[in-house]
């Protein structure tokens, strides 16, 4: 299936020749998985305190920051370790948004950091409801965060101390995916996208592109015979890794792995070297009409 490409760089802020660029961005945005075997997340001396489960707080699978803002949450611990804690997600935030320029400079003026996140709680064995049983094979799509047609691309870095690998798999091509899933999304409930943003439950208005990608991704997870009969690639990332998806586009499932360091970015269709190969503008196709009046 070849849906996971290996690069070689091994440094978060050197420059990245022309020439490598171009294979980045092209299989990126091809819906691959960019892999660097040799590009370590290295936590300083004092940080491995931080490797461990009960970091967590309140049973939420994961810690999260906010660089801008320097906000932290889901996490237990005196004022002081949250500040060292905050001070661990600022660098890996820093240095993956010097990753990306180095790059993609085509994706410089439009790049937006959104959160970073510490996920030190074991995917397997963990109990959920199939919505958010990432074992099953998904795209992300946010229930209460709109993307209004904005790309979704993350980094992830395998800190596990244990020698433990972070075992994914990769599905079929988004094109096949939302073929097959599109006519079983029912049409949104008259004025229901409009009530959920005025009374908060989403951050801002759900557009149809995502009240499609919410709906493949409930499907998707919701069918067993697809998630048992797909074709489906598994690939277990060493720790002191690094790879990177656009992972509304690239269907993934997660099956095991223990302390990862995660940032998201958006990015407008419009910063896309081949906009034509976006979820919005496959699903537009798919079902035939626009579905957000100004993709952002
Ligand atoms: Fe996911």
């Amino acid at each position: 299936m070849n849906s996971i490409i290996e690069l070689p760089g091994d440094s978060w802020t050197q420059a990245v020749p022309a020439e490598a660029q171009d294979r980045a961005i092209d299989n990126l945005e091809e819906g691959r998985v960019l892999y660097f075997p040799h590009l370590a997340f290295a936590l300083l001396p004092e940080e491995e305190a931080f490797l461990r489960p009960t970091w967590s707080s309140g049973g939420a699978k994961n810690i999260g920051f906010e660089r801008e803002t320097g906000k932290i949450w889901g996490v237990s611990g005196s004022e002081t370790e949250k500040a060292a804690l905050s001070q661990m997600l600022r660098r890996y935030a820093d240095s993956t948004r010097e990753l990306l320029l180095n790059l993609f400079p085509t994706y410089a003026a439009s790049l937006m950091q959104a959160r970073t996140s510490f996920r030190p709680i074991e995917i397997a064995g963990r109990s959920s409801s199939y919505r958010k049983d990432d074992t099953r094979l998904h795209v992300d799509a946010f229930p209460s965060r709109p993307t209004g047609g904005r790309r979704i691309l993350r980094v992830f870095s395998n800190v596990n101390p244990e020698g433990k690998p972070r075992c994914w798999r990769i599905g079929e091509g988004f094109r096949e995916y939302a073929q097959r899933f599109a006519s079983r999304v029912a049409s949104p409930i008259p004025a229901s996208r409009f009530l959920l943003s005025l009374t908060g439950v989403t951050k801002g208005y759900r557009s149809l592109y995502d009240h499609y990608m919410l709906g493949l991704h409930d499907q998707g997870k919701l069918d067993s015979e697809y998630q048992r009969q797909s074709p489906q690639e598994p690939f277990a990332f060493p720790p002191q890794t690094t790879w990177m998806c656009f992972t509304d586009q690239a269907l993934h499932a997660v099956d095991s792995g223990q302390y990862l360091l995660e940032q998201t970015f958006h990015l407008p269709r419009a910063a896309l070297r081949r906009p034509e190969l976006s979820p919005l503008t496959v699903l537009e196709e798919i079902v035939g009409r626009p579905l957000c009046a100004r993709p952002r």
